[in-house]
């Protein structure tokens, strides 16, 4: 179905890989997908938030579109991942494979952006879960043959990403997946939040890693009352 509900917007400064291209966010209004979206639409992409629940989803594209002057459309999951060419997973882990399993028809052809933490938490900290395939990147693949999967904001804090004090968030975003063109699109696209530099850092069986160390991240916050993030250096 073609959508027009961009069309008279003006294009900023897109790089030409993401250049027309609709990003969903999947959980849209949690705190990370709530943040991902804000930086993308201050960014001048086209943005639909998705939630279980539509309604809930227009509400918060209204308080973002108010935030950034920037028009935001929400849907409910499964419609935003059909009208969107980029489509990010941005909810709990408990809520993964039943979500990935709900959009599998609608995904086909399309860089589905996995950002879920497979994490447990507990009494004496947070943990890794191990996941059967390997990640949850690989989860999704497996079942989605027919997108190409890719892992990546992992590890970027829903404070800073949705604080207007911190216009620019010092990090960088671990990219993995197995498809060239569809890891330097991602590298583009976490490149348009200020601050953000995208590492491309290997194929879907190196998601895990990744997926785990935001364990790591949430023990330093606790430890150091902050919002940690990575930097690679010499790359
Ligand atoms: N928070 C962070 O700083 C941060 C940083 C990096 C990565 N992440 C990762 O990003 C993901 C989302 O984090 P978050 O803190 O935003 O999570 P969250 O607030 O717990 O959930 C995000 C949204 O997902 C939807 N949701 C909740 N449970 C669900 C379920 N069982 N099935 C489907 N949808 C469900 C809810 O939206 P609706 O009820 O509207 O559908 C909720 O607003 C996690 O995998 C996390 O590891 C988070």
């Amino acid at each position: 179905m073609n959508m027009t509900i961009f069309d008279d917007e003006p294009a900023l400064a897109v790089p030409s890989s993401l250049e027309g291209r609709r990003i969903a966010v999947l959980g849209g209004t949690g705190p990370q997908g709530r943040g991902l979206a804000r930086r993308f639409a201050l960014a001048g992409l086209d943005v639909l938030l998705g939630s279980r629940d539509g309604g809930r989803a227009q509400e918060m594209a209204d308080e973002l579109a108010a935030e950034t002057g920037r028009p935001l459309v929400g849907l409910d999951n499964v419609s935003a991942a059909a009208e969107a060419d980029v489509v990010l997973l941005v909810v709990p882990w408990d809520g993964h494979e039943t979500l990935v399993k709900e959009i599998a028809h609608v995904v086909g052809g399309k860089v589905v952006v996995d950002c879920v933490n497979p994490l447990s938490f507990g009494k004496h900290g947070c943990s890794p879960i191990l996941v059967s395939e390997g990640s949850a990147v690989e989860q999704a693949q497996m079942l989605l043959p027919d997108a190409v999967v890719v892992g990546a904001f992992n590890t970027i804090s829903a404070v800073l990403l949705n604080d207007p004090q911190h216009p620019s968030v010092e990090t960088d975003v671990l990219v993995v997946g197995n498809v060239r063109a569809a890891t330097d699109m991602v590298q583009d696209l976490a490149g348009m939040i200020p601050g953000v530099r995208g590492v491309y850092a290997g194929k879907q069986f190196n998601a895990h890693q990744v997926e785990a160390f935001t364990a790591n991240l949430i023990s330093m916050n606790r430890r150091y009352k902050s919002h940690a993030g990575i930097r690679v250096t010499d790359i």
